[in-house]
């Protein structure tokens, strides 16, 4: 069995620089929480580490939608929560967890990071724990790196046996020119922070406990200098946040390019860290792709199509200006331009769905074609059957949704509507103009228009001339 380490976030912290309502651990980049980024990278680390690890979130403003992500987390029985009631300063957040849960005494390790830096990699926590693990005289390890405007992080200042921190708010002038920095991510041998952690004062001019005097020049601590700022960029403030946003963009970018994604103008196209997409595909200029949505191989997503927690099987094309979202399209399936697949609708192989048309929570088989203006909601479509253009599926009576069923190698006319509930057959003809009332059985023809009257030379009764 190998070491067990603790690996505390903390993510109590009002986030008053953000000005914005919602807890800062909490807000979005690429769609997702700014915690999960850390977390993940948390977890990846251990994964494939020698170590036990276990992860407390200490958690304090608006705890309670802290409390609702946990417990939709697919991992919260590796994570506890510890509660941190008033957020008097990084190292009170810490002394939070120990309280909360005090069988974190026990880790051999304990790992520090904060929620607000979501570029943070496995590889990071990897190379500051070999430091550390590699050096048995040090009781903590600091990640540290150089920046160029070195503006809101605690300095490094080197002295005696390690180094020590000194913050912004309470730095000489002098010290605020020293450009290595403080990433607010440490590894600690535990025994070293049960004698250190209860004796942190909150004599500085925030009046905040301050995790940073953990390290001070008379223990053996060290600072491990990264190369680049990048992995730790905190996020403070909103225009930080729309900076780290960029950075996470351009690295999911490179990763489905390297996966043989082409984007035709990557600028202009805006995806969420959870997008996956299968080689071969192609996304045009001007393409949103949100949530958890699936593209699979050789798909094309033309420009200005917007996609939300979709599955997008192999070889489909969305062709340009389509909706969808929450939906399953199957390989081989064509979609607009100008479609919107709304949630609850699955679109089977090789179906064709044409400019204008709106479907919902409607199951099409493989081979369905509506290609032209029609509405199609709470439906099912048989294999092969095909709707004519100007369909609709009239399934709200103002108070209730009722279903239509139509079955397979069925030919709808234009300009139907049918009036749910109601059941159409396989290999059934409805034709063209008809408002379909009653089931049509299997093999069944359908008409219902009213019998057309012609009279000859008449039309000059009707038409009008404008007076000049
Ligand atoms: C902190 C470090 C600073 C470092 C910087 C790196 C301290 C005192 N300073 O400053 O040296 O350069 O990170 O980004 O640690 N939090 C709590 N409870 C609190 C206060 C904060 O849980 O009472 C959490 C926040 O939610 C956040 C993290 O701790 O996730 C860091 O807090 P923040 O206010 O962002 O500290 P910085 O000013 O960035
Ligand atoms: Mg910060």
């Amino acid at each position: 069995m190998g070491d067990s380490i603790g690996i505390v976030i903390l993510a109590a912290g009002k986030g008053t620089r953000m000005k914005i309502e919602t807890p800062k651990a909490l807000v979005p980049a690429l769609g997702r929480p700014l915690l999960d980024y850390v977390v993940n990278a948390a977890m990846e680390f251990t994964k494939n580490s020698s170590l036990i690890a276990e992860v407390g979130i200490v958690v304090g403003h608006k705890k309670e939608m802290l409390e609702a992500w946990w417990a939709n987390h697919p991992h919260k029985k590796t994570i506890k929560l510890a509660w941190q009631k008033e957020q008097n300063g990084t190292a009170d957040a810490l002394k939070s967890c120990f309280n909360d849960q005090p069988h974190f005494w026990n880790h051999k390790y304990t790992l520090v990071a904060c929620a607000d830096t979501p570029l943070i990699e496995a590889s990071e926590f990897k190379l500051l724990f070999s430091e550390l693990n590699s050096h048995p005289e040090l009781v903590g390890v600091a990640a540290t790196f150089d920046i160029e405007n070195p503006t809101g992080y605690g300095r490094i200042i080197s002295g005696g046996k390690g180094f020590h921190i000194v913050e912004e708010k309470d730095a000489t002038p002098e010290e605020r020119k020293i450009k290595t920095v403080n990433s607010g991510f440490y590894i600690l041998k535990t025994s070293h922070l049960k004698e250190v952690l209860g004796s942190i004062s909150n004599n500085n001019k925030s009046g905040e406990f301050y995790l940073t005097d953990l390290f001070q020049q008379k223990f053996i601590v060290k600072p491990v200098k990264f190369k680049t700022e990048q992995a730790f960029l905190g996020i403070n403030t909103l225009e930080q946040l729309a900076d780290v946003n960029g950075l996470l963009k351009k690295r999911k970018l490179s990763k489905l390019f390297s996966d043989g994604v082409q984007f035709l103008n990557p600028k202009s196209v805006h995806l969420d860290s959870d997008v996956e997409i299968e080689i071969g595909s192609v996304i045009y200029p001007g393409v949103t792709i949100l949530g958890k949505t699936k593209i699979g191989a050789n798909v094309t997503v033309e420009s200005g199509s917007f996609l939300k927690n979709c599955t997008i099987e192999s070889d489909v094309q969305i062709l340009a200006n389509s909706y969808i979202e929450e939906a399953h399209i199957s390989n081989k399936a064509s979609i607009g331009p100008m479609a919107r697949i709304r949630p609850g609708t699955e679109i089977g192989p090789e179906s064709k769905i044409g400019n204008f048309v709106e479907i919902k929570k409607s199951k099409l088989a493989a081979g369905v074609k509506v290609s032209h203006l029609s509405y199609v909601g709470d439906a099912e479509i048989g294999e092969n059957s095909n709707i004519g253009c100007g369909f609709i599926t009239c399934n709200y009576d103002g108070a209730n949704k009722h279903k239509t069923k139509i079955g397979k190698n069925t030919f709808i006319g234009s300009d139907c509507q049918v009036i749910a509930p109601l059941e159409i057959g396989n290999d059934a003809f409805v034709a063209a103009g008809s408002t379909v009332t009653k089931n049509v059985p299997d093999g069944g023809f359908a008409i219902s228009r009213a019998q057309q009257v012609t009279k000859e030379g008449a039309a000059k009764r009707f038409l009008k001339t404008k007076k000049p």
